[in-house]
């Protein structure tokens, strides 16, 4: 398996062991455990691919690095930003990408287009995906630690093909918010066309 200790310096200066512990610093134990599982399978994904690996690795570690900020500094910064204004009728669920990025930037120093791109879609994918964008949202979805019905249908589609892999995710997550009646961000609506539904 690979493992990347360390990151070429264009696209950061800090070391594996600083940048950790300052992610370790921004949220809790479950989730540093979690964004640690999805640097794995992200990697995993991206063998035999033609995608940088130390870009794989850094957005994978960075992808949840806004998840546990406080509702109001998501806010401020939202109305402060230039975002969708419509993300304030939703949750940090929707906002966490977005503005992840934003942090990872300002405050890791990362400023690749690349990997913020990528933490900045995680959350409700888009039509147009790159390689890097896919591995991590179908990554975050079917880590190790995932267990939720359908999870091993997930990860063998996942092995196979990272389109399908992306409408399997896509579709699935839509339906649990329509079955817990859980309002739907409009760009979720947006991946949906795109990857799931057929002409
Ligand atoms: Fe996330
Ligand atoms: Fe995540």
């Amino acid at each position: 398996m690979t493992v990347i200790t360390k990151w070429s310096s264009d696209l950061t200066t800090l070391s594996r062991v600083e940048l950790l512990e300052k992610i370790r610093a921004q949220i809790n134990e479950r989730r540093f455990a979690h964004v640690l599982r999805v640097e794995e399978k992200a990697l995993e994904l991206a063998q035999d691919k033609n995608v940088n690996l130390e870009k794989v690795s850094l957005a994978a570690l960075c992808h949840d690095y806004a998840k546990d900020r406080p509702d109001e500094e998501m806010i401020a910064r939202i109305k402060a930003g230039d975002y969708d204004q419509e993300m304030l009728k939703f949750g940090s669920a929707i906002w966490h990408g977005d503005v992840g990025a934003e942090l990872v930037s300002e405050e890791l120093g990362i400023n690749d287009a690349e990997i913020l791109n990528a933490i900045r879609l995680h959350t409700v994918g888009a039509s147009e995906m790159s390689l890097l964008e896919k591995i991590i949202y179908v990554a975050d979805y079917t880590e190790a630690g995932r267990d939720f019905p359908g999870v091993e249908e997930a990860r063998q589609i996942t092995a196979v093909d990272l389109d399908e892999a992306v409408s399997f995710a896509t579709k699935h997550t839509l339906q649990h918010l329509i079955e817990t009646n859980q309002k739907i961000y409009p760009k979720t609506l947006t991946t949906y066309n795109r990857w799931v539904a057929k002409l």
